[in-house]
């Protein structure tokens, strides 16, 4: 049977110097991540999981923001592929001394660096620094805007489970508004062929919503009769106080996942991003069920990170 994620374009040659946003990449790219990443997973499986094809290579990670998840798998992929790591947290730079974005990037760049992992909570500053700085820049996340290597590995991992991403149904719930990850899945799934539902309160749907070639319904029944994944997303505990839902618990009675769910709709697998606000997005027990593959989306996580460092070196193909 033909593989409806397989590259389409025989004389396909990814040839992108940076990943800014899954906007700027076509169907088939993202396609040929995917297919890259399987081969990585199967490195990672091995009992010694190194190839070092970054050996000649120095990255910094540059985090302005909080992480577990990217933070680790960006330097355990960089160094399971040999090359040299640097981690900069802003808390621990002179950024608090009042340090520029521009200026810190200029100065790291004066030490010879190849490629810079950066997180940061203002939408653009990827593109900003691949704007003034000639290494390969990797968006980790940049405000509400997108987190393309979190999109990369949710794909990945629903095509491990589920076979194809092609017709696949995918319910995204809770704040879409101020989501990076949602941003990044609605392009990716779309232009991979799959439908998108958006669930969550009134107050969490961007007013653009219709230009985003997806459905929304704020009815969270309806929405898991419908789909093959359930993704719920964090709530950030400090919208309450922007008064854009009335409580948690009310939040969770409307919107959360719950074990009766898992029984009343047996197909849809449940995916989170992290970190997940047990007894807010879903009952505790359903985080750890079967039907949940929130740890495999990080393991996977690891490999798309490999992937995506190979191919913006200058890697063709594993
Ligand atoms: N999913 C995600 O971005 O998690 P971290 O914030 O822990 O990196």
């Amino acid at each position: 049977m033909i593989d409806p994620d397989q590259v389409q374009d025989p004389n396909y040659a990814f040839k992108h110097q940076h990943l800014l946003g899954l906007t700027d990449y076509s169907a088939d790219d993202i396609r040929f991540i995917l297919d890259q990443t399987t081969s990585f997973r199967e490195i990672l499986d091995r009992p010694v999981p190194k190839i070092p094809t970054l050996r000649d290579k120095t990255i910094v990670n540059l985090f302005y923001e909080n992480s577990t998840r990217t933070r680790i798998s960006f330097e355990l992929a960089q160094k399971r592929m040999g090359a040299d790591v640097l981690n900069f947290s802003a808390l621990a730079s002179s950024t608090k001394k009042g340090e520029s974005l521009k200026d810190t990037i200029r100065n790291i760049e004066s030490m010879k660096i190849d490629m810079v992992v950066v997180r940061h909570e203002s939408p653009g500053a990827a593109h900003f620094l691949a704007r003034i700085v000639d290494a390969n820049i990797i968006n980790a996340g940049d405000g509400a805007h997108e987190h393309p290597t979190q999109a990369l590995l949710d794909m990945f991992s629903m095509k491990q489970r589920l076979g194809q991403i092609k017709g696949l149904k995918v319910a995204i719930i809770g704040d879409i508004l101020h989501s990076r990850v949602v941003r990044s899945n609605i392009i990716g799934l779309t232009k991979l062929g799959a439908e998108v539902v958006l669930c969550g309160p009134k107050t969490f749907m961007p007013v653009f919503v219709e230009d985003l070639n997806v459905k929304v319904t704020y009815n969270l029944e309806e929405a898991l009769a419908w789909c093959d994944v359930a993704m719920a997303l964090r709530i950030q505990l400090e919208r309450q106080e922007q008064g854009l839902f009335p409580s948690l618990r009310e939040y969770h009675e409307r919107f959360g996942i719950k074990m009766d769910h898992l029984e009343k709709y047996p197909n849809f697998v449940i995916m989170h991003p992290g970190p997940i606000n047990r007894g807010v997005e879903m009952e505790s027990d359903v985080a750890d069920s079967d039907r949940a593959i929130i740890l495999n989306q990080v393991t996977n996580g690891l490999a798309v990170r490999m992937a995506v460092l190979y191919l913006l070196s200058g890697g063709s193909r594993v």
